[in-house]
């Protein structure tokens, strides 16, 4: 299949290029398109046999469902039932933004969608490419990342394109997305909301809102006797090709650890990368030394994290050390998706 790329501006939409990619969802076909968090890989939520078509160009397992995205509030009641109040107060103040919800769901909502589920995951980006996409699709636009799965998720159309060039009908290039890393997903069909993953929108922010939240026990450790709620996290997920290891610590202690681990893997004959951070790049002795932001704004760091881990599989490198970082509002959602990078495996030094 021939995928057609087309560059967006995203302070000056070209209406064409929305129009042929809304006709290709109609019609049931398949087109990547940034949203805040990520890249994601979209076709028309109410049909079947196009989100069947999202499973065989991900690779992705049949049993993890799709979140839908709309860009009216209106347009939840179509799609949701049995909503409760919170969901409203969610909206009105993380809306349009990263924040998925899961509700009951519609008959409208096939179980090709779901993943076999009763429930739906919701959520209304605000990348203006992305709302105008679903205006134009119908209104309801299934997309999960636009990577194959478990790559680490698309910042940047050029990583789309590596991924799912040529299995796909259209990929808009809107540039670099803002946030890096996917919205965060709560669970309002229990009592009380559950967290199910972390990202940008952090669980105070949602108990200011709503009340208590709960989270799901899975997030930060890898527990034998728990599966995670949503049924994506149970993946190793975000995955580089090389082993990734996390150092956590005092900063002089895991510079420390990190210099005499990577220069015992070189000693081995591995090629050796290191993701470290504006403050301590220079550090560093040996291997390929990445800075993927800086401590001072953690942003910077969700920015550019699947990026860099994206560079390091291009490096071809064996090893990957990694410092760890604060787990304090977006602190969370990078460490979530680094420990599962990682495999939980992490060095406490
Ligand atoms: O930021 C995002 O959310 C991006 C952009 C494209 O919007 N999308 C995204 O989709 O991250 P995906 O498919 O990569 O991740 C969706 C996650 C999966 O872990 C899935 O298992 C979970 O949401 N999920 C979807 N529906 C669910 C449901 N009904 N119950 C529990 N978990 C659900
Ligand atoms: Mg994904």
């Amino acid at each position: 299949m021939k995928t057609i790329i087309k560059k967006v501006d995203q302070t000056f939409i070209d209406e064409n290029i929305i129009k042929e990619a809304g006709d290709i969802i109609k019609a049931g076909g398949l087109v990547a398109f940034p949203t805040e968090t990520v890249y994601g890989l979209g076709a028309d939520a109410l049909n079947t046999k196009a989100a069947k078509k999202i499973y065989e160009a991900k690779g992705r397992p049949s049993d993890n469902p799709l979140i839908v995205h709309i860009a009216k509030l209106e347009d939840l009641e179509t799609i949701a039932k049995d909503i409760p109040k919170t969901a409203y107060l969610l909206a009105e103040k993380f809306w349009p933004g990263p924040l998925t919800m899961i509700l009951n769901k519609t008959n409208n909502v096939p179980l090709g969608t779901t993943g076999g589920l009763e429930t739906v995951a919701i959520r209304m980006p605000s990348n203006k490419i992305a709302t105008q996409l679903i205006n134009a699709s119908g209104g309801f636009i299934a997309a999960p990342s636009a990577n194959t799965s478990g790559r680490p998720s698309p910042t940047l159309a050029a990583h789309v394109e590596e991924d799912l060039k040529g299995t796909i009908d259209m990929i808009i290039d809107g540039g670099m997305v803002d946030i890096g890393v996917e919205s965060s997903i709560i669970d309002l069909t229990v009592t009380p909301p559950m967290v199910l993953r972390p990202g940008a929108i952090t669980k105070t922010m949602m108990e200011a809102v709503i009340g208590e939240v709960s989270e799901d026990v899975t997030l930060m450790k890898d527990d034998d006797k728990h599966r995670p709620k949503a049924p994506g996290m149970k993946y190793r997920h975000y995955a580089p090709k090389a082993e990734l290891i996390l150092v956590e610590g005092e900063m002089e202690t895991v510079i420390k650890n990190i210099n005499v681990l990577s220069k015992e893997a070189v000693k081995e004959g591995k090629k050796v990368g290191i993701i470290a951070t504006g403050e301590s790049r220079d550090r560093y002795e040996v291997g390929e030394v990445k800075s993927i932001g800086t401590r001072a704004k953690e942003e910077t760091i969700a920015h550019h994290l699947y990026q860099i881990l994206r560079e390091f599989d291009d490096d071809k490198v064996d090893i990957i050390y990694s410092e760890a970082f604060e787990t304090k509002g977006i602190g969370k959602a990078i460490m979530n998706r680094l420990l599962k990078a990682a495999g939980h495996h992490i060095l406490k030094v």
